[in-house]
């Protein structure tokens, strides 16, 4: 019996080399020199003149494409607004008011339906948009495999179970990345991302004023860096609504893109209870190290599991559609 079947190992040995990740195959890099050879050009338009107005939105366009990939895949379902019937993903918390560049992705998608309708999905957009924000803020460029079309759902209920919050427990923080096949160095890698863009005071205050039953004040905060930020979150900011104050997530290099991120951690200063755990846990302290000594590396590394990202459950071929409006299905 086995040796019956055994010519097939070969084939199979022969069709893993040639498909390592299926999902990952389906996409292509410059799927729209054919279609829509101005593409990935116009998009970098839009996000350079945004970026070069105001920084932040950079870090908003990297979230975005983060925010779509782990809920539902790559399919922009994440741009899809509220219906009277059905809750979008824009409507919870870890999204809601916080996210940035939406506008930007809009105006991209106007120019290309007039230059190629019906051609460029909104998800490649998002791809292309975080991959030149990327590169305007922190100089790191990498070629974005396209093709993912469209989604036609987009779901409040199932944001809560596919984005990480942003709590101390390196197993927990894992399991959301593990879940869709990235590794717990690619989870440190993109963790860099914060080396950019901001946080609402209430996202981490209870760091500041509530920690646990015995330590008021997170013990892994450099004291000085604490004094800082009471001093910018007062305590009453947690009771308050609408006017939300934001602070960098990065306190050193807030608008570039690079390795100061883990220096940050190694000085007991990241903002985030999520950050700062990075460099408590002995699972990725030597992951931090490695990415405070080798900047390039963590270059490296973060444009790889952006890639990877960019792949996560993506709609290829026939599935989805190209929508018109990035906000409505069609
Ligand atoms: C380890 C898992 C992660 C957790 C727990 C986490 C959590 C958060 C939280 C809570 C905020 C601030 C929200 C607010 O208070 O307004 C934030 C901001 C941000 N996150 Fe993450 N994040 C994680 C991973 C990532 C990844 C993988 C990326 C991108 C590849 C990313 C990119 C960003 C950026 C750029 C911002 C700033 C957004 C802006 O300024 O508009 N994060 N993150
Ligand atoms: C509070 O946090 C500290 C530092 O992380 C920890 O050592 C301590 O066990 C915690 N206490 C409680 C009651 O959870």
């Amino acid at each position: 019996m086995t040796r019956f079947f055994s010519f097939l190992i070969p084939l199979v040995f022969l069709f893993l080399v040639m498909y390592p990740q299926s999902s990952f195959a389906s996409l292509k890099s410059n799927f729209y020199r054919q279609s829509c050879p101005n593409a990935e050009h116009v998009v970098k338009e839009s996000v350079a003149k945004a970026v070069s107005k105001n920084p932040g939105i950079a870090a908003g366009l990297i979230r975005l494409h983060f925010h779509d990939c782990f809920v539902r895949g790559c399919d922009a379902s994440l741009l899809l607004e509220s219906t009277s019937k059905s809750r979008s993903e824009q409507e919870h918390p870890a999204n809601g008011q916080s996210l940035r560049g939406l506008e930007v992705i809009d105006e991209a998608k106007t120019k290309l339906e007039t230059i190629c309708p019906n051609t460029v999905s909104c998800a490649d957009i998002l791809a292309f948009a975080a991959r030149d924000s990327s590169n305007f803020v922190g100089g790191i460029s990498y070629p974005v495999p396209s093709g993912r079309r469209d989604g036609r759902i987009s779901l409040e209920s199932e944001v809560g179970n596919n984005l990480p919050p942003p709590v101390p427990d390196v197993r927990f923080l894992a399991g959301f990345f593990t879940r869709k096949g990235m590794s717990i160095t690619q989870m440190v890698a993109l963790s860099g991302a914060h080396s950019i863009g901001v946080s609402q005071c209430q996202t981490f205050s209870n760091r500041l004023y509530s920690f646990n039953a015995t330590h008021a004040q997170d013990p892994s905060l450099d004291p000085k860096f604490a004094t800082f930020l009471k001093s910018k979150c007062p305590n009453s900011e947690n009771s308050k609504k609408g006017q939300t104050i934001r602070l960098n997530l990065d306190v050193v290099t807030p608008n570039k893109l690079d390795n100061q991120y883990f220096k940050n951690l190694k000085k007991n200063r990241g903002l985030l209870a999520s950050d700062q755990v990075l460099e408590t846990s002995g699972i990725t302290s030597k992951l931090v190290a490695k990415y405070v000594n080798n900047p390039n590396l963590w270059a490296e590394d973060y444009a790889a599991a952006m890639v990877q990202m960019g792949s996560i459950d993506v709609l290829t071929g026939n599935q989805g559609e190209i929508r018109k409006n990035c906000r409505i299905v069609n």
